[in-house]
């Protein structure tokens, strides 16, 4: 009988990985980091860093980012190839557009279906100069300023990505740049900035909209940064051994920012056994030690005020929501239709194949969990979308492989080593 057991140090997270390396360019002087993610995504940032002229080497298990200031971007001699990565789409064309340099972005299939737009439009506002070849995605072209006007932004969509482009724009911007986002959303480039000394105010405003104000340009010293194991991550292995009948694991080192780990909250309200227990606090972030075991689960409602916190995890709530008792409904997922698959298709149409009742009504999902165990094979449609085929790969594990992925390629998106972890937990006893 294959169960999850024992303990793991889990890989570094994405979003943390994204923005240490991208803030460490705009320092002064060298950033030591560790523990960074080496996934295909975070090397997108990393490769389009070095051609936008800074210098990063790897020394043994850490990276070493040799920063040239807010403004120190050179200009690239060719297209800055962001691959599938939307947050290094999003996040770099807001870190070059306050320096004056012309920059050619470009990214594979999927990440040329996704909204550019969601960001260049607070751009082109404060006076960069946007080209979306193909309305709305990319390739664009972008004029860089260094006299982006310093403005207040009202973000509507709950989106990371559109805040942290636009807080990395404004640290090069002269003057007061106010960003007000009316659904708060993971706050990693906040608690980033302040651990590296840099002044910025944050305060709740009216309808619980977050105001964050930036008066650059600022000027910065590099410091090391260690990066804590990623949730998004963890969440495969903890749902798994929720699901797999004698499982218990423990998964150290995890990053516990509240705005990451609402997932954990979902699951236990699901009937889930999970102990977090806090040890550290590294560069801004409480870290700490999740268990996890085998649990009898039940269906619940997850509102739609939830969709912010949980916009990672809704592919493995939903193989949780597989194996409970009763119907799970999981509602207000707009955004999930924007992600590297339309995800609720992605999740309906697997889902459906292995005989689980689910179906979408009005961008809410609705599953009804049954225990049932497929004695053929079925394949399954990852979409080259890592999380449905990490998701999948969890599920397979209570169906002794019949569940056929596609492309498990797409995994070392964000999580490299997630195969071989999921070997090194699997026990077959
Ligand atoms: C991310 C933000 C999220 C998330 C993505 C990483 C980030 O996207 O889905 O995997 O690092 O800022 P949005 O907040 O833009 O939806």
């Amino acid at each position: 009988m294959l169960k999850f057991k024992g303990s793991l140090k889990i890989s570094g997270d994405k979003s943390v990985s994204h923005r240490a390396l991208i803030l460490s360019a705009m320092g002064t002087g060298k950033a030591k980091i560790t523990n960074l993610l080496e996934s295909e995504d975070v090397m997108r940032t990393l490769n389009i860093l070095k051609e936008l002229g800074i210098k990063i080497v790897k020394d043994d298990d850490s990276w070493i980012v040799y920063g040239n200031g807010t403004g120190g971007f050179l200009e690239p001699k060719k297209s800055l190839n962001c691959g599938n990565s939307g947050t290094t789409a999003r996040l770099m064309i807001g870190a070059v557009s306050s320096n004056p340099i012309n920059c050619t972005f470009i990214g594979d299939e999927s990440l040329s279906r996704r909204s550019m737009s969601r960001v260049t439009k607070h751009l082109e506002k404060i006076g960069a100069t946007v080209h979306l070849t193909r309305k709305d995605y990319l390739p664009l072209i972008i004029n860089g300023s260094e006299k982006l006007l310093p403005l207040m932004h009202n973000i509507q969509k709950p989106s990371a990505q559109i805040k942290s482009a636009l807080i990395i724009a404004a640290l090069n911007i002269h003057g007061k740049t106010k960003i007000i986002e009316s659904i708060a959303t993971r706050d990693h480039t906040e608690r980033l900035l302040k651990f590296l000394n840099i002044k910025i105010k944050i305060k709740k405003i009216k309808n619980k909209a977050t105001q964050i104000e930036l008066n650059g340009p600022y000027e910065f010293k590099s410091k090391s940064i260690d990066i804590a194991g990623d949730p998004s991550s963890a969440a495969f292995f903890i749902v798994g051994a929720l699901i797999l009948p004698e499982s218990r694991v423990t998964l150290k080192n995890i990053m516990l920012n509240p705005s990451r780990i609402a997932f954990i909250k979902i699951l236990k309200k699901m009937g889930g056994k999970i102990k977090v227990k806090k040890t550290k606090q590294i560069c801004g972030e409480d870290v700490g030690n999740i268990t996890a075991e085998y649990s009898k689960l039940k269906g619940i409602t997850i509102p739609a005020n939830q969709s912010a916190y949980l916009i990672d995890e809704y592919p493995v709530i939903s193989v949780a929501a597989s194996q409970a008792k009763g119907r799970t409904i999981m509602k207000g997922l707009d955004e999930l239709r924007y992600k590297e698959s339309d995800r609720i298709k992605s999740i309906v149409l697997n889902l459906k194949k292995i005989g689980i009742d689910v179906h979408e009504v009005n961008n809410n999902l609705h599953i009804l969990g049954k225990k049932i165990k497929v004695n053929k094979d079925v394949k399954i449609k990852s979409f080259g979308d890592h999380r449905i085929a990490m998701s999948f790969s969890i599920l397979n594990t209570l169906h002794y492989n019949k569940l056929k992925i596609d492309d498990k390629k797409c995994i070392n998106i964000s999580y490299p080593d997630f195969t071989k972890h999921l070997n090194f937990l699997l026990q077959n006893k």
